[in-house]
């Protein structure tokens, strides 16, 4: 099973830095470590992140009905908060707390002490679970940047910075198309489309997780099977089957959904979660970080005698900017923006965020024949869930309660 997703983010000039009025940012951010009051800060960032993705989730879940959904929103968070590091006043205070900080609790310090923290360890490399992120800053060779966040985003973020020249726009493109295409092993191979006139500047953020499930689904089970879209249409899709796996489970009756935790060799773990028929949007309203953490804590391991999970791949592209705004983060993209702490003075504003997603479901595990008891437990009242109608899946890192993507599959074809 693979999600793999990359952010763009564009920075476009308002006006030639040489004909703006702009004062020089100063700077209140050192970059001492501070391990004391790591834990709480990282416990503050996961329940930010996880608001911030529920959040996000309902946005584009209503924006697209009856759509697919995939999204990192990891991603899309790491990418705003270092474009923060170049935003000042009320410009950087609408991207913090559109990320769900709340700034009397948590310094813009802090957040970034944490989230350099998280995104290093989440970098490391582990046998068990590929997770893959990084962010590149691609820079005009005509704009002017202050050095200071040059390092910053190197030292934070361990940013990779590129010169580009974006008078020559398709030259640029490829530039930029080319490594995220690399560093994504080739499945998001153009992230741009192209580039709006005036760009100076593009952030980019890409996100990689690679899982092998602790129980794999053995290929020769996979059948074709229906998948019911609504009560009347159906298509054909590529079935996976288990017959009689221990795992956590809980059904929510309130809600009318069944939540079915599996789990990756290492430490992550899907949350599969499939509302009853025509239920999708009731549990889609209630989902908010308490709503998860609920399941979370009633999740029992379970007998599963007949597991049923359609094999897919989709994907996904969006335009965030006209998303974020309803978050509260708008001032960026207007001409009011203050990113003086990138340039030193208020020449840029963003000018197109794009993310594009890909999830890709399989048997994959790590053992090649499935390690289940093959229904040698006979209940009186079977327990079987067959994902055969829209659900959502979401996807943590264990170690640090961060939610690393966001789907619902409405059609798997
Ligand atoms: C932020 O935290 C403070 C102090 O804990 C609290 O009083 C305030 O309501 C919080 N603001 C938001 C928007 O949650
Ligand atoms: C692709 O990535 C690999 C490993 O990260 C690197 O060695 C190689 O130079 C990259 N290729 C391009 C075209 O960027
Ligand atoms: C999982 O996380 C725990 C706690 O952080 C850590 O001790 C353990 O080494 C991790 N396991 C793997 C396989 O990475
Ligand atoms: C699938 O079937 C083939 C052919 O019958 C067999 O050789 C293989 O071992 C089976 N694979 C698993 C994982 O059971």
């Amino acid at each position: 099973m693979a999600f793999i997703a990359a952010l763009g983010l564009l920075m476009a000039g308002i006006c030639p830095a040489v004909l703006c009025d702009g004062t020089l940012g100063r700077d209140t951010l050192s970059h001492e470590d501070h391990g004391k009051g790591r834990q709480l800060h990282s416990l503050t960032l996961a329940s930010s992140n996880t608001d911030f993705a529920l959040s996000l989730y309902k946005k584009l879940a209503l924006r697209n009905p009856d759509k697919n959904v995939v999204f990192s929103p990891l991603s899309i968070s790491a990418a705003l908060t270092i474009l923060s590091l170049g935003a000042k006043d009320s410009t950087m205070e609408e991207i913090l707390e559109g990320l769900k900080f709340n700034l009397t609790e948590i310094t813009e310090e802090e957040i970034h002490q944490g989230f350099g923290h998280l995104l290093q360890r989440l970098s490391q490399p582990e046998d068990q679970v590929e997770i893959n992120t990084g962010s590149a800053l691609f820079i005009d060779k005509e704009q002017p940047i202050l050095s200071e966040f040059q390092e910053k985003t190197r030292a934070l973020y361990q940013a990779e910075a590129f010169i580009a020249d974006f008078k020559q726009p398709n030259e640029a493109k490829k530039l930029i198309n080319d490594y995220v295409s690399n560093q994504t092993q080739g499945k998001i191979a153009e992230l741009f489309s192209d580039l709006e006139e005036r760009t100076s500047m593009v952030l980019v953020n890409y996100l990689l997780f690679k899982g092998k499930w602790k129980v794999p689904f053995n290929p020769n089970d996979t059948f074709e099977s229906e998948f019911y879209l609504d009560e009347k249409r159906s298509v054909k899709v590529p079935m996976m089957k288990i017959k009689g796996i221990t795992t956590p489970y809980v059904r929510d009756e309130e809600l009318s959904c069944s939540v079915l935790e599996l789990k990756y060799t290492g430490n992550a773990s899907a949350l599969f979660i499939l509302p009853d028929q025509g239920k999708m949007q009731q549990v889609e309203s209630s989902l908010q970080p308490e709503t998860l953490k609920k399941w979370k804590d009633s999740l029992i391991p379970r007998i599963i005698n007949d597991l049923r999970m359609p094999k897919f791949s989709i994907s996904t592209d969006y335009s965030l900017k006209e998303v974020l705004p309803e978050l509260g983060i708008k001032k960026v993209f207007s001409q009011q923006a203050d990113l003086s702490r990138i340039t030193g003075t208020k020449d840029l504003y963003v000018s197109q965020v794009v993310h594009k997603a890909v999830l890709d479901v399989d048997e994959t595990g790590t053992e090649a024949t499935a390690a289940t008891g093959v229904a040698t437990v006979i209940r009186r009242q079977p327990r079987t869930l067959n994902f055969n109608r829209p659900f959502m899946v979401v996807i943590t890192d264990m170690d640090s309660q961060s939610i690393l993507f966001v789907a619902k599959i409405t059609n798997p074809k």
